[in-house]
């Protein structure tokens, strides 16, 4: 889709300009290799409404929460990007528009008619039916680490994961299912994030944009044996793969082949890429923060004492929500998001043109110090007096395209993380450094080497190094 606008737009809103003869290639090159600092210094010299585009492309990045509140709250005026708006042209019939075409990347009529058909199955009281299945998958997963061992608590914690997701999700077995799906999608994320495979979209063996249109093939692959696996093994009805299969042979003009391959992929990708990211920092931050740790454990033994986490007791943790709460606001998983206008609006009393795509940035808007003091502690007990407004605190995004997933992924993470700390403490490997990359999320660079031990162990607060320090201040 084409949207034609005029060059007169924005031309009181305070931003950068293009270099004389590069123009902005060294600054999307500066936000590719470190969005986190750039989005944090445009702040600081223009403020919460920065112009960025020329001409044709006009686009505005906005931290404030009011900002944030008039864009999402319109989903009807302003778009999620799906891949007709995306200004790169995909081969029509291909795979990666069949695996980007789930929910979060849809829009109007057709996206708000699935998003209801599927609402109810996310429901709160719906995935308390998932609750022993999260339990057993934990369980399942460090059954094998002993105190002493020094794991990767990135990878560890990704897989984990992708277990908590693959039961609840596709119904299927993760070490059978769950880890294809799992490490294809990582590889077809990875391609669909790269800059350049975006910035030079020739399908030429080589380039980046190759290796993203075969891993989107694969990708659909891969999504489409998963499908066919679980008709043959029969739909239980519980699991949302098999609510939404049953949905799409129902009615297939409803929801298409295409876009059961779409919500497969996506259901599957919000589930175990955010809560990895969630699990592995939230036990980092709570190994650098004894007070934290020691509130959170006095909270699990009261709320469940010795016992399997139960329905009932992981609704009695306000610390560990605060902690998890305090984790996403410091690591949000998406550092930024994007919207574009479908009609002309108005904003902060600007005119400005259909077709302006409009970035917001929880991690920005997280660090605002006027909603939250203090803003690069971590601090969990914070959420036991404040109430942020939903477009001030964003992790789940906000409005009514919120995430579908927020109470299913809570509830996995609860119940993971009281399964793990009660059973082991986690420190640091002395001598690691904590490097962070990621262009729209804030993962290690390398490994997160931690040691497990018995709960009981002493061991003191290991002092580290690395780029993580200008994320969040440690003591
Ligand atoms: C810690 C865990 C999670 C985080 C932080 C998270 C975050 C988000 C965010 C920020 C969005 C909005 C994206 C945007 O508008 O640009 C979103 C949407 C979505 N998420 Fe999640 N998510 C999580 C877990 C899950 C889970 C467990 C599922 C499902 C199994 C899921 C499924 C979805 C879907 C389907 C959407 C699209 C909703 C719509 O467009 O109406 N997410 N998520």
């Amino acid at each position: 889709m084409t949207i034609t606008v005029s060059n007169d737009w924005g031309k009181d809103i305070p931003g950068p300009s293009p270099a004389p003869v590069l123009g902005w290639l060294p600054a999307l090159l500066r936000f590719a290799f470190q969005p986190l600092g750039t989005l944090e210094n445009l702040r600081k010299q223009y403020g919460d409404m920065i112009r960025l585009g020329i001409g044709k492309y006009p686009a505005v990045i906005v931290f404030d929460p009011d900002y944030n509140r008039q864009i999402l709250r319109d989903p009807g005026s302003f778009y999620a990007y799906d891949i007709d708006l995306v200004p790169v042209d995909f081969p029509k019939d291909s795979a990666v528009r069949r695996v980007t075409t789930g929910m979060p990347l849809m829009n109007g009529p057709r996206h708000d008619d699935h998003r209801a058909a599927l609402l109810p199955y996310f429901h709160r009281k719906f995935v308390t039916r998932y609750h022993d299945a999260c339990v057993e998958m934990t369980e399942r997963k460090i059954a094998s680490w002993k105190p002493g061992d020094v794991i990767d608590m990135r990878s560890e914690m990704e897989r984990l994961a992708m277990w908590l997701g693959t039961a609840p999700v596709l119904g299927l077995d993760p070490e059978k299912e769950g880890e294809a799906i799992g490490m294809q999608l990582e590889r077809t994320m990875k391609a669909m994030f790269n800059p350049f495979a975006l910035l030079f979209p020739y399908d030429i063996p080589g380039l980046p944009f190759h290796t993203l249109i075969r891993n989107a093939e694969e990708m659909e692959r891969v999504v489409r044996g998963v499908i066919a696996r679980k008709k043959e093994e029969g739909l239980t009805g519980n699991d949302i793969l098999s609510i939404m299969i049953q949905m799409h042979e129902e009615d297939p003009e409803r929801m298409s082949e295409t876009e059961l391959i779409g919500h497969t992929t996506t259901m599957f990708r919000g589930g175990y890429n955010p809560n990895g990211m969630a699990l592995y920092w939230t036990i980092f931050l709570l190994s650098q923060h004894p007070q934290a740790l020691n509130n959170v454990m006095d909270e699990l033994h009261r709320a469940m004492g010795d016992d399997t986490p139960t329905p009932e007791s992981v609704e009695k943790l306000p610390y560990l929500e605060g902690a998890l709460r305090e984790c996403m606001r410091l690591f949000p998983a998406g550092t930024w998001t994007g919207r574009l206008a479908m009609r002309d609006f108005e904003m902060n009393g600007h005119p400005l043109p259909k077709g302006t795509w409009i970035v917001m940035s929880p991690y920005v808007t997280h660090r605002i110090p006027e909603v939250f003091p203090e803003p690069y502690k971590f601090m969990p007990e914070r959420w036991l007096s404040i109430h942020p407004s939903s477009y001030e605190f964003m992790p789940f995004s906000a409005g009514p395209r919120y995430c579908i997933g927020t109470s299913l992924a809570m509830l996995q993470l609860k119940i993971a993380l009281a399964i793990l700390l009660r059973r082991y403490s986690f420190t640091l490997e002395p001598g690691a450094k904590v490097e962070c990359a990621g262009l729209n999320s804030i993962r290690p660079k390398n490994r997160l080497p931690m040691i497990v031990d018995r709960v009981d162990a002493q061991r003191p607060v290991t002092p580290f190094a690395g780029n993580i320090h200008k994320i969040v201040q440690f003591a």
